[in-house]
Order: C-alpha cells, then sequence, then structure tokens
C-alpha cells in the first residue's frame, strides 16, 4: 500500500497523457508551448479567477505573488506557523518577516480571529494556507485584509479544487498560489505551480517576473526568475483536469468512509460547515503517535507526519512568539494513506490497523 498511488491514475489516464506528451514532442516548442496558455485558460476558468499565470512550482507560484506585490526588506507579512517550509521561506528570502498567527486547532488553518492582533503598519499582506485540503475562512481573512487595506495570498497549494463559502481556492483572494508537485491533489509529472489573480496588472507582473521581468525580447524592466513551467508538465495537467473532479469526489468518498468508522477512536479532519476539502491529506489526530507509526508500519501501512516541526521553531524562521495550538498540531498529527484510487478492501485494512495501534 502507499500513501499516494500515482501509477493506477496513470493506468486510467495513460492514452490521453501519453498523446499530450507525443503531440509536445513533436511540436516542440518545450518551453512556452501552446499547452501553457490553454491550461492557463482551463485553471482560471476551473478557480473562477480572471488570470492564471502557470510556474514552475508551488514555491516559485508564493514567490511570484509576494513579488508582483513589491514585498521586500522590512515588509511583514502575516501567515500560519503550521505549514510547508515554502510558506514562511519565500517571505524570509524576500528579506520580509513572517509573523506567524495561531492555528484553528480544529482546522489546522489561520485562525482568522487573531490576526487584527498580529497588524502594524509594516504588514503588506495576509498569507493563509489551505492546509491539507481545506481552505482557510477566506470571507473573514478577506474582510480583515480590506478593512486595513492589506492584500491576501492564499497558499493554495495543497487545496486546488476546495470550495468555501461557493469560492473556489485560488479565486477567493486578490492573489492565490497553488503547487502541481506530482503527490498533490492536481499534480503533473515533475515540479510545476501556477499563481492567480482578479488583477490584470498584477497577472502581467507576475507573467514579467516568471521570465526574468522582461518586457519584451531582451528588455528587462525589473529583475524576476526563471519560473516557467515545462510544456511537458502542462500537457499532463491538461489530460489529469479531465479526470479532476471526478478524482476529488472519490476523496471524499474514502475521507467519509475513514471518518464514520475513525472517529470514536481518534481525532478525525473538521470540516468547517462552509467548505468541501479535496483531502490533499486525511490528517488524524493521535496520542503516542511514535507507538502508533510503529504499529501501522508492522502492518505494512504507510503513514506520514505533516509537519512536525512549526515554522517558528525552524531555524532560519525562528521566532519566539507563543504559537501554542500549532506546536501542540505539531506534536500529534499523523496523516494516512489518502488517493482516489484507495479501494474498499484497502480502507478497510488501514482502518482495522489503526484501530488496533490506538487500543495497544
Ligand atoms: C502549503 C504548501 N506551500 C507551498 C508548497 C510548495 O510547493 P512546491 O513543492 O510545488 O514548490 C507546498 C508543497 O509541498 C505546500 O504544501
Amino acid at each position: 500500500m502507499q500513501l499516494i498511488d500515482l501509477q493506477t491514475q496513470y493506468r486510467r489516464i495513460k492514452s490521453e497523457v501519453d498523446a499530450g506528451i507525443h503531440a509536445v514532442l513533436e511540436h516542440g516548442r518545450y518551453v512556452n508551448g501552446p499547452e501553457i496558455e490553454t491550461l492557463e485558460a482551463r485553471l482560471a476558468e476551473y478557480a473562477g479567477v480572471s488570470h492564471c499565470v502557470a510556474l514552475s512550482s508551488g514555491t516559485d507560484a508564493l514567490l511570484v505573488t509576494l513579488m508582483a506585490l513589491g514585498i521586500g526588506r522590512g515588509d511583514e507579512v502575516i501567515t500560519t506557523p503550521f505549514t510547508f517550509i515554502a510558506t514562511g521561506e519565500m517571505i524570509g528570502l524576500l528579506g520580509a518577516t513572517p509573523v506567524f498567527v495561531d492555528i484553528d486547532p480544529a482546522t489546522y488553518n489561520i485562525d482568522a480571529a487573531r490576526i487584527e492582533a498580529a497588524i502594524t503598519e509594516r504588514t503588506k499582506a495576509i498569507m493563509p494556507v489551505s492546509l491539507f485540503g481545506q481552505m482557510a475562512d477566506m470571507p473573514a481573512i478577506n474582510a480583515i485584509g480590506e478593512h486595513h487595506g492589506i492584500p491576501v495570498i492564499e497558499d493554495a497549494a495543497q487545496s486546488f479544487g476546495a470550495t468555501f463559502a461557493g469560492q473556489r481556492s485560488c479565486g477567493a483572494s486578490l492573489l492565490a498560489a497553488t503547487s502541481f508537485f506530482p503527490a498533490k491533489p492536481l499534480g503533473c509529472y515533475g515540479d510545476g505551480g501556477a499563481a492567480f489573480t482578479t488583477d490584470g496588472a498584477l497577472a502581467e507582473r507576475m507573467r514579467q517576473l516568471r521570465n526574468h521581468g522582461q518586457t519584451a525580447p531582451y528588455q528587462h524592466s525589473m529583475l524576476g526568475i526563471n519560473g516557467r513551467l515545462d510544456t511537458m508538465q502542462a500537457a499532463v495537467l491538461l489530460a489529469k483536469l479531465d479526470v479532476f473532479d471526478d478524482e476529488v469526489a472519490r476523496r471524499e468518498q474514502v475521507a467519509t468512509r475513514y471518518s464514520s468508522a475513525l472517529s470514536e477512536h481518534v481525532t478525525t479532519p473538521a470540516l468547517d460547515e462552509r467548505a468541501t476539502s479535496v483531502y490533499a491529506q486525511y490528517t488524524i489526530q493521535v496520542d503516542n503517535r511514535e507507538a502508533v507509526r510503529s504499529a501501522l508500519d508492522a502492518a505494512g501501512i504507510p503513514s506520514a507526519v505533516y509537519y512536525p516541526v512549526p515554522l517558528n521553531r525552524q531555524p532560519p524562521l525562528y521566532s519566539d512568539v507563543p504559537i501554542p495550538e500549532s506546536e501542540a498540531a505539531a506534536e500529534r498529527v499523523l496523516s494516512i494513506p489518502m488517493h482516489p484510487y484507495l479501494d474498499p478492501a484497502d480502507q478497510d485494512r488501514v482502518i482495522e490497523a489503526l484501530i488496533a495501534a490506538v487500543k495497544k
């Protein structure tokens, strides 16, 4: 059993993926090929937003959204410490300071009620993360941003396809960044990502930033990066988009089955009543995590810990502001196998092994 099974998915869409890759091999536009624009249009439509810029990774997508806002030295960006390093890393890499606000322990997402107290005159953006497939409370966060004139960037690396109060992830704020890392709900066959915005001028700026700040051939109006998505990855994503809704529905079925079998035994994921999740991870909380992991391992069930150390405890981003909920979650969370092709027999194996492991 695997935490995430990408081979079964490939077998399902093999002919479409292979045809898409071969088309790129034939036309030879490996960079900036026509598939990029097609993909951007489909992703923007899916997210319900006017602009999508395809990028080389989720990390670069975060970087480009921050750069487009001109964020740099001396600025502060409010975010959550309970996330993958890239969120705080891109803020810090630009010379700005991530200001960590604690999570809502039920959803693991930034607690919107604590954001206002962290705003200073140096706050230049709010970057909530939509963790494990469930969006942060974007309406509340957008309202705070609007009230203070601070732009909101959704780190939607794990949530493309999710909804909150009728809005789609990547389409619920001024800016958003997602990842197409292979293990993500919508993943490609290498690194990939995309940025989204409702603002045409920001979109244009992000297009220039991804191509060395170039405005016309060999004319550079600002410093940028090489952040382009490969055409081959766009072709893969176009094939995967065709089955994406069905895969999200299958993930929801697995999650529903897990939750009904496990909720008496462990803390199962809590979904806000306004939200749907794409379950990038199915994350529970247990006591004695290491013992539970060893027992699962012995039963042949893989598991993973996202994330054992919150960003405020990572040396390059260290902060001594107390963040108790994130630190408590980091001690207890455990992610178990979750993907659209996990069949009921394997789901039962996970459920039985986990119930036995927590009873030990
Ligand atoms: C919350 C979060 N932000 C950013 C990233 C970075 O995405 P990528 O790995 O595509 O650079 C990830 C991916 O792991 C992530 O989970």
